[in-house]
């Protein structure tokens, strides 16, 4: 016999509890505590699946090169993906170009579109535009969760995509649309539907402006895969990124734009972040991320101003924490008086940058803003900091070097004991202090402090 389940669940968060409080102990939301599970035992008999019945699972292209990369391949049957973004960001116009592209490659089944917010003569609209009109594909227009249900038992359609979760509802369940109750009930009802018939799920949820989904994070473990779509809504790029993903890895970066007929992928994603750098300016230096199996090159730009009270630390796509401790070692090591000014540091084109990799870059990007000294566009700059002050090198060095030669970036600032790729300069740099010593050397009319020609070389460090 299983253990009990706790009898109440807390409906912001969906921590279970084993006696109703006021105030929820996991994230202190009020009355959010209710009873949770009623008694499932029953004598119906347990219908069980051979193991050799079990159908194989399949993962099928969208041949929308970056959102297959950030998924590891494409979508896979049976399993449930919750796309989130901001309003206007692109959910919808990019769930519709996944739904044509899956009805290309899927000879059977119906593709189901069920749209909760617009009407069918909306959809229909966008799909012209898209060019997304396929036979094969259906429409329904309703944020009644119990339609939906019987549609999908119905049609059991091969893919179904619902747009959105948030704004579904069923009048079995208490709260109003939207509310977390709602949401969740929504959301488990249909990947259970997704998980029996192997249909291809596809979610859409709103976030909210501090970037939680309705219902904190509560739907992230009910689904496969979380894929994120972010971007500033009045610039046309758009960064594809999966928080959790259960048929691959997380943490690959897609980079598409929008564009007057749907989203498109960005063929070289490295070289198109770079490309927008133009003439070398103070505070701008390359680094390159690699959580994904595809290494990305991104700009750390930073500008440091005087502090009119106390110090400001802003940042965009870089923990702020982060920022923080970097602004302190600086300082430490520096003697820059970092202290009275505000310091900004972004990575460029909404890329989110938390990987200590970029600190050397983030340094670096402060003090080329701090002292007005520009870098030539050739330099590249990786590795961590510790409070010492002092640089070590990273997961995946020779993947993230590689990716950096093959874009021009080819002065290579790095810690000591990092090989660097043939024909490439290194420039080792140990510590902060070093690094104050060599900035100078780094702008574009300087020649090259060491060269490396042959792989083992070591360059002459400071
Ligand atoms: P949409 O997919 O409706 O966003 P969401 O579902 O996340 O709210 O897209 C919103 C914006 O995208 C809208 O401002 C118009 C723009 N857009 C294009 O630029 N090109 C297109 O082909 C489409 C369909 C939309
Ligand atoms: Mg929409």
């Amino acid at each position: 016999m299983s253990p009990k389940p706790p009898p109440y669940a807390c409906t912001e968060c969906g921590a279970p509890a084993a006696r109703w409080t006021g105030q929820c102990p996991t994230c202190g939301a009020w009355n959010t505590i209710e009873e949770a599970f009623a008694s499932s035992a029953s004598s119906a008999p347990v219908s069980l699946q051979p193991l050799e019945d079990v159908a194989e699972i399949v993962t099928v292209a969208t041949g929308i090169t970056e959102l297959d990369r950030v998924l590891g391949g494409g979508v896979t049957t049976g399993s449930v993906t919750l796309v989130i973004g901001e309003p206007g960001i692109g959910k919808s116009t990019l769930c519709l170009q996944i739904a044509a592209r899956l009805r290309d490659a899927i000879d059977e089944g119906e593709i189901l579109i069920v749209s909760a917010e617009e009407s069918v003569t909306q959809v229909g609209a966008r799909a012209r535009r898209l060019g997304a009109e396929r036979h094969g594909v259906s429409l329904l227009a309703t944020s009644h969760l119990p339609d939906v249900e019987r549609a999908l038992e119905q049609r059991n359609p091969s893919v179904a995509v619902i747009d959105s979760v948030s704004t579904l509802h069923t009048p079995s369940q208490s709260g109003s649309p939207g509310s977390v109750t709602q949401v969740r009930t929504a959301a488990e009802s249909l990947s259970q539907f997704a998980r029996r018939s192997g249909t291809m799920l596809i979610l859409v949820g709103h976030v909210t402006k501090d970037g939680d989904l309705a219902g904190p994070r509560s739907l992230e473990h009910l689904v496969d895969t979380v894929l994120h779509i972010e971007g500033d809504r009045h610039h046309q790029r758009r960064v594809l990124t999966t928080t959790k993903h259960r048929y691959g890895r997380a943490g690959e970066v897609g980079i598409l734009t929008m564009e007057e007929h749907g989203l498109v992928s960005v063929a070289d994603p490295s070289a198109a972040l770079l490309a927008e750098r133009g003439q070398p300016l103070p505070g701008s230096v390359a680094s390159i991320l690699a959580e994904g199996a595809h290494p990305l090159a991104v700009e750390i730009q930073a500008l440091v101003t005087p502090a009119a009270g106390s110090p400001a630390r802003v940042t965009q796509g870089i923990p702020a924490t982060r920022l923080r401790q970097l602004t302190a070692v600086l300082d430490a090591h520096g003697e820059l008086g970092l202290g009275r000014s505000d310091v900004f540091v972004a990575c460029s084109g909404a890329v989110k940058a938390a990987e200590p990799a970029v600190d050397m870059a983030v340094m670096t990007a402060i003090l080329s803003a701090h002292t007005g000294v520009a870098l030539d566009p050739a330099v590249v700059c990786l590795g961590e900091v510790g409070l010492t002050g002092a640089f070590r090198p990273v997961a995946a060095m020779d993947r993230r070097l590689r990716e950096a030669e093959r874009i021009g970036l080819t002065r290579m600032v790095v810690p000591p004991g990092v090989t660097v790729p043939d024909g490439c300069t290194r420039v080792e740099i140990a510590t902060v202090a070093a690094l104050l010593r060599v900035l100078r050397d780094l702008a574009p009319d300087s020649p090259p402090a060491a060269t490396v020609t042959r792989e083992g070389d070591r360059a002459e460090g400071w």
